[in-house]
C-alpha cells in the first residue's frame, strides 16, 4: 500500500494534533479516501500500524460512517446532495435519473467501470438547490432536464475518451 509523500507528510503533521492515536483515525480516513477513492484491507491495516492499533478499531469507523467506501468507484462519480434544500427540490429525482440513465444502485459501479453515483450530505450550495457534483465540478439547480444534459455529457466525455 503506498501514498504519495505529500499525504504522508500530511499525515505525519495530522497525528501529533490529536489527544489519542484513535481519534486521529477519523482524519486519516478522509485524507486516504480523498486519495485512493476508497478504504481498501491494505489502507485499514496501514492506518492501524500508523497509529499503534488494531485493524479491527479502523475498521469499525470505516463501517460506522456511511461516507467510507470500502470499494472502487467509477471513473466519473456523481454526487447528489440528499440534505434539506436538495431534497426539498426535486434531489431524489436527479438522483434516480443517473442511476437509472447508467444501470447503478447507489455506490456501486456501472458494469463498464465508468459511473458510480452516491448521496452526500449538504455541500454548501443550498440557494441553489439541487446540487450535484460530478467529480470535482459543482453544478447548480440541477433540474431534471438539466440532469438529462449532464448526463449526455458525461456519455460523450466516455465515448470520446476524454
Ligand atoms: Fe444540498 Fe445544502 S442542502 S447543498
Amino acid at each position: 500500500f503506498a501514498l504519495p509523500k505529500e499525504i504522508i507528510a500530511k499525515i505525519d503533521k495530522i497525528v501529533p494534533r490529536y489527544p489519542s492515536a484513535r481519534s486521529a483515525t477519523l482524519p486519516l480516513l478522509h485524507l486516504i479516501q480523498d486519495e485512493k477513492g476508497y478504504i481498501s484491507e491494505q489502507a485499514i491495516e496501514w492506518i492501524a500500524e500508523r497509529l499503534g492499533i488494531e485493524p479491527i478499531k479502523v475498521l469499525e469507523l470505516v463501517t460506522f460512517y456511511p461516507m467510507f467506501r470500502q470499494k472502487p468507484i467509477g471513473r466519473r462519480h456523481v454526487k447528489v446532495c440528499r440534505t434539506l434544500s436538495c431534497a426539498l427540490n426535486g434531489g431524489a429525482k436527479v438522483c434516480e435519473k443517473f442511476k437509472d440513465a447508467f444501470g447503478v444502485e447507489l455506490n456501486e459501479v456501472s458494469e463498464d467501470g465508468e459511473v458510480t453515483v452516491e448521496y452526500v450530505e449538504c455541500i454548501a450550495s443550498c440557494g441553489t438547490a439541487p446540487v450535484v457534483q460530478i467529480d470535482e465540478v459543482l453544478h447548480e439547480n440541477v433540474t431534471e432536464e438539466r440532469a438529462d444534459e449532464l448526463i449526455e455529457e458525461i456519455r460523450s466525455n466516455a465515448k470520446g475518451g476524454s
